[in-house]
């Protein structure tokens, strides 16, 4: 038993692919139409409480999980306490995932959480963002839906900035293939930020 909940799948219905949910949703397409739902209902509260004020800190970063996903998911907002892999990718270990979760943190809070990039050059706005946004990933705390809550939380630091939502899709325009953004997130484990850094770059757009 033991063994099992030490298991990323023991947050899927037995079988299959399915994360346990609360409103019991068996059938994939209703669920991720579930999620779709949710992530806009998010970015909508999110956008709409963006003030001078608000921190871009760990507890915030928590929040845009648990609150988007808490409808659905028991976990939404919590770390994972399991060790986990996607591909050739090991994530965080758990042990270290608290801790290193702070560091990425304490860091962007020297930064003032990337509050001050309205004025200068995008391109530098560009590559601190892919390299925050590669230490999440490669952290990736929570048992699910890591990639849209770390995109969410870039989407609103630029928004405060004064720019779009990041286009994702504008780098294929530039490159073509469809898994840039999975290429560009295997690169950030080897601490190789250059894809990611283009991918930004292109999907950076002023605010009108
Ligand atoms: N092989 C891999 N190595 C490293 N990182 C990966 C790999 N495959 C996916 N990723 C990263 O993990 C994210 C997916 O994590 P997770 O499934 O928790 O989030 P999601 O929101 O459900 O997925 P998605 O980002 O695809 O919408 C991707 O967005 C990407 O950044
Ligand atoms: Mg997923």
């Amino acid at each position: 038993m033991s063994e099992y909940t030490q298991d990323k799948n023991y947050i899927y219905y037995e079988n299959t692919n399915i994360p346990i949910n609360k409103l019991n949703i068996r059938n994939l397409q209703k669920l991720e139409e579930e999620e779709r739902k949710l992530l806009l209902e998010g970015y909508e509260y999110f956008h709409k409480n963006l003030s001078e004020e608000t921190v871009f800190d760990e507890t915030y970063f928590r929040e845009l999980h648990r609150k988007t996903f808490n409808k659905l998911y028991d976990f939404a907002g919590k770390y994972r306490n399991v060790n986990i892999s996607k591909g050739y990718s090991t994530f965080c270990q758990v042990r270290f995932l608290e801790q290193t979760s702070k560091e990425i943190f304490r860091n962007l809070a020297e930064e003032n959480y990337l509050k001050d990039y309205s004025d200068n050059p995008k391109e530098e706005f560009a590559k601190k963002i892919a390299y925050y946004m590669c230490e999440l990933i490669a952290l990736h705390p929570f048992l699910e839906l890591n990639g849209r809550i770390i995109r969410l939380f870039f989407d609103m630091i630029a928004t405060y900035n004064g720019y779009e939502y990041i286009d994702y899709q504008a780098a294929l325009k530039i490159k073509d293939g469809d898994n840039l953004f999975i290429q560009a997130s295997i690169d950030c484990m080897t601490g190789n930020e250059s894809q990611m850094y283009q991918i930004i770059l292109n999907g950076l757009k002023k605010a009108e």
